[in-house]
């Protein structure tokens, strides 16, 4: 199973999946990096693990649907069975949606379908929990269609709120908790306890 990321950030996500993947826990091949931004910490984290890393955003493809079709070359050329949103500000355009048709995952901050979409990402997430007042919050890995963190649900887990919690304590338990739960779902994936598709 090649694994190609996508990604906007720090990529603490990827990088646990990529451990995982050469510590022999995931029987999988983090095979390419594709990032909207040059600064990106995850651009360097790729190149430090020998992960090809693409840049690919408005200002290299203006059109978006060059832009669509240079990041479905660069998953293929690749060979990438399938896809991790890690952290991607992005909507994923037709073509690569259309070429990896539930095959594609993202991890979110939270239990969706509660403080999701469109504008409800990193600390605002947490934010929006912290004001509820909810004694329970989590993360979730869901099929990604066209719409924000829409799509099937395929695993949840719960992180508490505690007492006293700020939105960096909380975030940071939850950040946490998202390393090691998007790795022990991609290896129920791997192994195909987890179907992705046709159930
Ligand atoms: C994570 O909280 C993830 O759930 C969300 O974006 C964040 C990415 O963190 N989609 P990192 O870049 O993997 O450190």
């Amino acid at each position: 199973m090649n694994i190609g990321f996508l990604a906007s950030h720090q990529g603490s996500n990827m990088q646990s999946v990529v451990e995982a993947c050469r510590d022999g826990g995931l029987a999988a091949d983090p095979a390419v990096l594709i990032c909207n931004n040059r600064q990106a910490k995850v651009v360097a984290r790729a190149k430090q693990q020998g992960i090809p890393a693409y840049v690919l955003n408005a200002k290299t493809h203006a059109d978006p649907d060059e832009l669509d079709r240079a990041m479905l070359d660069a998953l293929r050329e690749q060979a990438c069975d399938m896809i991790v949103l890690a952290g991607f500000m992005k909507k994923i355009g037709p073509r690569v949606l259309k070429a990896f048709a539930g095959r594609i995952v993202n991890i979110h901050p939270s239990l969706l379908p509660k403080y999701g979409g469109r504008g409800m990402y990193g600390r605002r997430v947490h934010e929006a929990v912290l004001s509820s007042g909810d004694a329970v919050t989590g993360v979730t890995i869901h099929l990604v269609n066209g719409e924000y963190d829409e799509g099937r649900i395929l695993a949840q887990c719960e992180v508490p709120v505690l007492p006293g919690d700020t939105v960096d304590t909380l975030a940071a338990r939850v950040l946490e908790r998202e390393h090691s739960f998007l790795v022990e779902t991609l290896v129920e994936i791997v192994t195909g306890r987890l179907r992705l598709r046709g159930d």
